[in-house]
């Protein structure tokens, strides 16, 4: 199972990766605007230097503009993952960009027939968002577990990527359906190593060494 982040804040990413099992990181036009005053290809190219896949989502919304700014983040740095929004116009852009050996994300998905058509289409990922669905009172993870299933009766190399990810349950649920990544906001992926039996158990396997050392 693949670990992203979900952020564009560099010193995030660099916390993070740091801890050695982050293997990329997905942004989007809400949390690049967080980042006031940061350039977005200097970051985006930045974040590449430090991770082997990273999600930068076009603007455009017309297949010839969407082609055009695929073509363009392609060509910053060869980590970059284009994110494509789940639409006709996306479904284009996804074919062209797999047709040339693009990597792409298509976000905003939040159905089957959506995920299959991403799928058929080409896509590198997709990026069901259960945060989102749970908060209209959906179950989010049930959407993966039936792309999950859906998948189990095909050949797609499409890559579920549970994204819109809210806490350490999703994280949970997304590894035991099986699903190949989770992007974890910072927030989350820092709850991810604490248990407290964990601190517990090595708070007295201190205490018993120090009766060993004296
Ligand atoms: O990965 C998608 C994510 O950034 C959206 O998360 O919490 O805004 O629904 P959220």
């Amino acid at each position: 199972m693949k670990l992203f982040i979900d952020t564009a804040n560099l010193a995030q990413i660099e916390e993070i990766a740091s801890w050695g099992i982050l293997d990329g990181v997905t942004t989007n036009p809400s949390l690049v605007a967080k980042e006031k005053g940061a350039d977005f290809k200097e970051t985006v190219i930045a974040m590449c230097n430090l991770v082997d896949e990273v999600s930068a989502q076009i603007t455009a919304t017309e297949f010839k503009e969407m082609k055009k700014q695929a073509d363009e983040y392609h060509s910053w740095h060869k980590n970059v993952v284009v994110k494509v929004p789940m639409t006709v116009e996306g479904l284009k852009t996804l074919k062209y960009c797999s047709s040339k050996g693009i990597a792409t994300n298509t976000t905003l998905v939040f159905s089957v027939p959506q995920a299959v058509m991403a799928a058929k289409a080409g896509a590198t990922m997709i990026s069901p968002f259960v945060g989102r669905l749970d908060d209209i009172g959906v179950d989010g993870m049930e959407l993966i577990a039936d792309i999950r299933q859906a998948w189990d009766h095909y050949n797609f190399d499409t890559q579920i990527l549970v994204a819109s990810v809210r806490s350490t349950e999703h994280v949970r649920r997304a590894a035991t359906i099986g699903a190949h990544i989770a992007t974890i906001p910072y927030n989350v992926f820092k709850e991810l190593p604490q248990h407290d039996l964990t601190d517990k158990g090595l708070k007295k396997f201190l205490e018993d060494w120090e009766q060993v050392k004296t």
